[in-house]
């Protein structure tokens, strides 16, 4: 087990859209843990292995990513924000959100940032179907996944409160 000497390491996952890095810069702002957006790490590091023609979007190079954060992820202290959870070490966190959002909800989001048809519609199924969250409880241990519901902002506030109280707790007993 790695030392953690910064703190906890906390993965924040979920469908694109529900709200992942809305909160998890909040967390950091209001915490010492240190903000790591997947996306932007593969793109610092120029960390893809091709293009995806049907999202049209970059795919990034998991294996690539787990050997870029391997170090910083030993020493503890970070909230980790993806849209996907299975490739990352089991070993790597000690607690997992997973943000919902409603559908129609989600559905306006993602249209008012511009996403239209296949796009769209499968993230929306992705929602759906509580693919993330199946996710999740397939890749990590049951007991530390945890649902966060992030329809409206006093439910990002009160996600806010439960995951500033958990660090808390965390770094009492630990
Ligand atoms: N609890 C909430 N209540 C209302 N609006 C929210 C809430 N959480 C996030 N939002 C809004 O929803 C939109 C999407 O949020 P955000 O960018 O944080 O999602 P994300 O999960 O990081 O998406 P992606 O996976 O594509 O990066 C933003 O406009 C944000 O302001
Ligand atoms: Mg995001």
């Amino acid at each position: 087990m790695a030392a953690r000497a910064h703190g906890p390491n906390i993965l924040i996952t979920g469908t694109p859209g529900t709200g992942k890095s809305t909160l998890a810069a909040e967390l950091c702002q209001r915490s010492t843990l240190n903000y790591v957006n997947i996306g932007e790490v593969a793109k610092q590091g120029d960390l893809y292995e091709g293009w995806d023609h049907i999202y049209e979007c970059q795919m990034i190079d998991e294996d690539r990513v787990i050997d870029e954060l391997e170090e910083k992820m030993g020493q503890g202290g970070n909230i980790v924000d993806y849209h996907s959870c299975e490739f990352f070490p089991e070993r790597w966190f000690d607690i997992v959100f997973v943000l919902r959002t409603d559908n129609s909800i989600l559905y306006d989001r993602l249209e008012s940032r511009g996403y239209t048809g296949k796009k769209l519609e499968d993230n929306v199924q992705c929602e759906i179907f509580q693919t993330i969250l199946e996710e999740a409880r397939d890749s990590y241990k049951e007991e530390i996944v945890h649902e966060l519901f992030s329809n409206t902002p006093e439910e990002l506030e009160d996600n806010l409160e439960k995951v500033l109280s958990w660090i808390e707790h965390w770094k009492a007993t630990h």
